[in-house]
């Protein structure tokens, strides 16, 4: 199993690495998650579930940032199939953002998405979350108008 290592010495402190999450992270991971009643559920099922992968931005002091990814093999527009990244969930530990740790875990997972031949890095993200949607463009991401959506 490959692991992602994305260490930037260079940067302002935290100094930060970038790692595949496993079981023995449940608790630092489910301390990030604003629904701590069902937080370790969810994330014991996101370990176990296939196509989803958890990466972990880890300091000296610990866990500081989760990215939640979910790995599907989609339609291209033009026709034929194409492997895409979809960033579920993307979390820094509140006491730490604005350090661009985000921004470092975000790289590690383009990355890993690159490592693994994806073809897209896609992330949803509402209206109202605008601080998200900045950091997202911030870093590159541009809106896609070809998804069109029905309520279920
Ligand atoms: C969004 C989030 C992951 C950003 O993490 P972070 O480590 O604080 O972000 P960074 O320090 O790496 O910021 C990188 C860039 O994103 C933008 N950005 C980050 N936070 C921002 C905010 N609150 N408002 C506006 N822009 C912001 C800036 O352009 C910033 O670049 P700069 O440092 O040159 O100003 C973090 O705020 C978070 O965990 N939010 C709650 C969960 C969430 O909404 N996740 C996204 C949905 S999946």
């Amino acid at each position: 199993m490959s692991i992602i290592e994305a260490e930037d010495r260079t940067a302002l402190p935290p100094s930060i690495r970038v790692r595949l999450a496993g079981p023995r992270d449940c608790t630092a991971l489910a301390a990030l998650l604003d629904d701590p009643a069902h937080a370790r559920e969810q994330v014991l099922t996101w370990l176990e579930t296939p196509g989803t992968t958890l990466l972990v931005a880890q300091s000296e002091i610990g866990v500081l940032g989760v990215a939640v990814l979910l790995t599907r093999i989609m339609p291209k527009p033009g026709g034929g199939m194409h492997k895409v990244v979809e960033v579920d969930n993307l979390v820094v530990h509140p006491d730490q953002r604005g350090q661009r740790i985000g921004r470092r875990l975000l790289a590690a997972v383009v990355e890993w998405a690159r490592q693994r031949r994806a073809a897209q890095v896609e992330v949803l993200v509402g209206e109202a979350n605008r601080d998200a949607r900045r950091f997202y463009e911030a870093f590159g991401f541009a809106v896609s108008a070809d998804r069109l959506v029905l309520a279920a």
